[in-house]
């Protein structure tokens, strides 16, 4: 059988297509929204619109010239190595080189200890694949980042957003909804979390909540996903 994909602004859905396709798409693929990380990125490439809302990175800040002769380097010393297939879980030297770099962050992990993938999403798509069932409850930031509510929605969970002020997630807000989820006889499952410029609230959680909020997962059996793309600063 072929199968062929359009989007959805070519083909219409009528009653006829809408039913060959709830035979043809798995269930989970039925109840997919389209993207809002897409509909937000269209919407900044708009003349004169100057988006708060995707973190894009600030380019001026990156030593173009040193990665021109890095990459060179690694071109002529090891051509046939880069563009052969390596390793699964990522070349050696750079998950050697990764988990250097996180110690920056006061993370201890062994070189086997680190999966490369291509950026955070695919991280989050790995650990939300290994670690959440349908039904599962994660709490996140309200509001949090479109691109992780759409991978944990995507293993159908369920997100529950927790309050934030000037100082990031409120313990008592999230432990007191840790509560009406349980009573509700839900799996509460997991944090999904940005503790650093967090987006698109731009909130660092405070030092003193950090602790407080780790604490409620640990004594609440709660995974913490944290995403953490803003939080290293290196100075080239
Ligand atoms: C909090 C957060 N996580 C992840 C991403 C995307 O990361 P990547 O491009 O590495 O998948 C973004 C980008 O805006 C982000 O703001």
């Amino acid at each position: 059988m072929s199968v062929s994909v359009k989007s959805s602004a070519e083909v219409a859905p009528t009653p006829a297509t809408a039913g060959t396709q709830s035979k043809v798409l798995a269930q989970r693929t039925l109840a997919a929204r389209p993207s809002e990380v897409r509909k937000v990125f269209r919407a900044a490439q708009r003349p004169n619109v100057i988006s708060f809302a995707n973190g894009a990175p600030y380019l001026g800040a990156l030593p173009f010239d040193r990665i021109a002769v890095d990459a060179q380097r690694i071109l002529l010393e090891s051509g046939e190595r880069s563009f052969q297939y390596g390793a699964s879980n990522g070349i050696p030297e750079l998950r050697a080189h990764i988990a250097e770099l996180m110690k920056l962050e006061g993370i201890t992990a062994s070189p086997e200890q680190v999966l490369v993938t291509a950026g955070s999403q695919q991280a989050l798509d790995v650990a939300a694949r290994v670690l959440v069932n349908p039904g599962d409850v994660i709490f996140a930031e309200a509001p949090s980042y479109a691109g992780g509510m759409a991978v944990f929605t995507s293993y159908e969970a369920e997100i529950v957003h927790v309050p934030m002020d000037a100082d990031g997630i409120i313990p008592d807000e999230l432990e007191r909804l840790i509560g009406e989820v349980r009573a509700a006889g839900k799996t509460a499952k997991g944090l999904y979390t940005i503790p650093n410029f967090q987006n698109p609230g731009g909130v660092n959680l405070s030092a003193q909540r950090r602790l407080q909020v780790g604490e409620i997962c640990r004594s609440n059996d709660l995974l913490i996903f944290e995403d953490n793309p803003y939080g290293l600063r290196i100075r080239w």
